[in-house]
């Protein structure tokens, strides 16, 4: 869910309204604003998009200085009218948005309701208000009131709430995303900052426990006793340039071809092109000079760059393993002063994989965060972080910042080689027999190649033709063996993600195992090839063949799969590292070319949300 507020000297609606516009990606099932116009709290909320929101509200009753916004992605209680944010207590006195989860809700609800408090929503956030309400009716005022009810909740949360007649705005943060915006005209809260970006990119992020105060006299931040505590202003490099859609129909469309410059901006100053030495600027040297063992955790796009990092650290020699973030805890794996635990996540911000990243950090590893976001929960509670500087994301299917990413680690997977030299038993044949192959000059003049790569690849793809031809088939399969076998994962994930059509991923060797018997000649099936061990999964994709399946060849020119493929998704020739890198850019057109044709909604598909901030 995503969370705006406003307090200052202007009109609170337009801020609140192009917060909420620029926060959708977080959550778009409904949508709700409250604001304080002189006579009381007008509320206006309702399901769907804020388009929606937008189209049924009167302005005219919504003026005024101070107000909150809500845009929703549903945890308790389907998205109704009822259910969307802002939620108020019995006489409107006080509104509240939220994001998160309030674990204890139906306890706190059901003292509430035998005091006489009544509901009308089914949310656990509802209980909010009305706790509140309970103890302004004892006598206290709004700052000590929303203080004692904050102390109540259990679980997850950000929360913002108002009171009439009140001047300030009063939010809380433990465990969900909340920055502070400050400008000449006022104050602005939001769950992320390009919510706010037009008007300010001065900011102070809020850290768990945080309760603050905007109004008139300033912005006052305590913790939960009500001592003062300093937090940092910083300045956001982002451009609010950056955050919109530009030419382009879609964000994502915008973000998969921003990746030249994504891939650029990742790499830049960070590696040697004549030695392949790699350096990182937030990590000082030697930080990883006792890493004997790598475990990666993360979720959706993020896990599955993260396998990639996997690999590649695994091909250095390096014991790594990558996590699903939310299994983590449920069978960590042993970790000790010598492991490195790595958090790969975008927006910093997901609650599985903070999770995971806190447990580790109990215990005696090293932590580190590869993130976008610099503020992020992720960046702040790792003991490291290395940031993927990809820039704003917007599209829900992540595209820019998995290449980014799967980049990073594989430069950190280089790093922490160099730093453990001599230390490691050497790595497999095979891969010795790959390194021979491509000298480390090479390999990183490729990686120097690499922008202007993609921006070729995105010019000549095939990819909508291909999504045109194969578009009324049944289901879409996708496979690929070793790097190729992450990139094929994520091309599944994508493709379902964004056109609601069935598709999976498999480790190319694994089709014959079992997905085989899913395979007609209405499966296309899609074969990665990277590189390296290029002739058994050419094997595989004649097993699809001869059951008739339409073959789809990502692959060089001149590939020998070209003799058994139907069509052909060009990627150039280079070092095997880093073809899935390109690989990916066309299975990410592939996905937008056929989602564009079903007519899908590409930036926001049905369901999900950018970043979930609850477990
Ligand atoms: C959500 C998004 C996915 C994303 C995942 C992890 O589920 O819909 O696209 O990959 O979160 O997000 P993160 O910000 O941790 O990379």
């Amino acid at each position: 869910c995503g969370i705006v507020g406003h307090v200052g000297t202007g009109d609170a609606l337009e801020p609140l309204l192009t917060g909420l516009q620029n926060l959708e990606y977080r959550g778009y099932d409904s949508a709700g604003i409250a604001i304080q116009n002189g006579s009381g709290i007008d509320v206006a909320k309702r399901s769907g998009t804020v388009d929606d929101l937008l189209a049924a509200i009167d302005r005219s009753r919504l003026e005024g200085h101070l107000g909150i916004g809500h845009t929703r992605w549903s945890t308790h209680g389907p998205p109704t009218d009822e259910n969307a944010h802002p939620h108020t207590d019995t006489t409107a006195d006080v509104a509240v948005v939220h994001n998160g989860i309030i674990e204890n809700y139906a306890s706190l609800k059901t003292d509430l309701e035998a005091a006489g408090h009544e509901f009308s929503s089914d949310t656990d956030t509802e209980v909010v208000p009305h706790l509140i309400q309970h103890y302004l009716d004892r006598g206290d005022d709004m700052a000590t009131a929303f203080r004692r009810s904050i102390d109540e909740l259990a679980g997850s949360y950000a929360v913002a709430a108002m009171r009439d007649g009140e001047h300030s705005l009063y939010a809380a943060r433990n465990g969900s995303p909340l920055v502070v915006g400050i400008a000449k005209d006022g104050y602005y809260l939001a769950s992320d900052v390009p919510a706010f970006l037009e008007y300010t990119d001065d900011v102070i992020y809020l850290e768990d426990g945080d309760v603050v105060e905007l109004g008139p006299d300033g912005c006052s931040i305590t913790d939960a006793t009500g001592e003062a505590v300093r937090r940092r202003r910083e300045r956001v490099e982002w451009d609010p340039e950056e955050t919109g859609k530009g030419e382009f129909d879609h964000y994502m469309l915008k973000e998969i071809t921003e990746q030249p410059t994504s891939i650029a901006q990742a790499t830049e100053g960070r590696y040697d092109s004549r030695t392949g030495a790699v350096s990182f600027e937030t990590v000082p040297d030697g930080t990883f000079s006792d890493v004997d063992r790598v475990v990666l955790v993360a979720c959706g796009t993020s896990y599955h760059a993260a396998r990639y990092g996997e690999i590649s650290l695994r091909r250095a020699g390096i014991d790594a393993v990558a996590l699903l973030a939310n299994e983590y805890g449920v069978a960590a794996p042993p970790v000790d002063e010598r492991t490195l635990v790595v958090a790969v996540t975008q927006s910093g911000e997901t609650a599985d994989t903070l999770d995971a990243l806190r447990r580790a950090g109990e215990s005696d590893a090293t932590t580190l965060a590869v993130t976008n976001v610099i503020g992020s929960s992720a960046a702040r509670d790792a003991d490291h972080r290395l940031f993927i500087r990809a820039g704003p994301e917007i599209g829900v299917a992540a595209t820019k910042t998995f290449s980014s990413q799967a980049i990073l680690l594989t430069m950190l997977a280089r790093r922490i080689a160099d730093e453990t030299a001599g230390t490691r038993s050497p790595p497999a044949k095979a891969d010795v027999a790959e390194a021979r192959s491509s000298s480390v000059a090479d390999r990183w003049s490729d990686l120097d190649r690499l922008p202007s790569l993609v921006a070729d690849l995105l010019e000549t793809s095939s990819a909508e033709s291909i999504a045109r031809r194969y578009r009324d088939d049944r289901a879409y399969f996708f496979i690929g063996r070793g790097l190729g076998y992450p990139v094929a994962l994520e091309g599944a994930l994508k493709f379902k993600e964004i056109t609601y059509e069935h598709a999976e991923g498999f480790a190319a060797g694994e089709l014959k195992h079992g997905p085989l018997a899913l395979v007609t000649p209405e499966t296309p099936v899609v074969t990665v090839f990277t590189g390296t061990e290029d002739a058994q999964t050419l094997k595989n994709a004649e097993e699809a063949a001869t059951r008739g399946a339409p073959i789809v060849a990502v692959c060089p020119d001149g590939h020998p799969a070209l003799d058994v493929a139907d069509a052909h998704l060009r990627i150039p020739d280079v070092d095997p590292t880093l073809s899935g890198i390109l690989a990916t850019v066309q299975l990410q057109l592939l996905s937008y070319h056929a989602a564009s044709l079903l007519e899908r909604a590409i930036d926001k598909p049905r369901n999900l949300a950018k970043s979930v901030t609850v477990e």
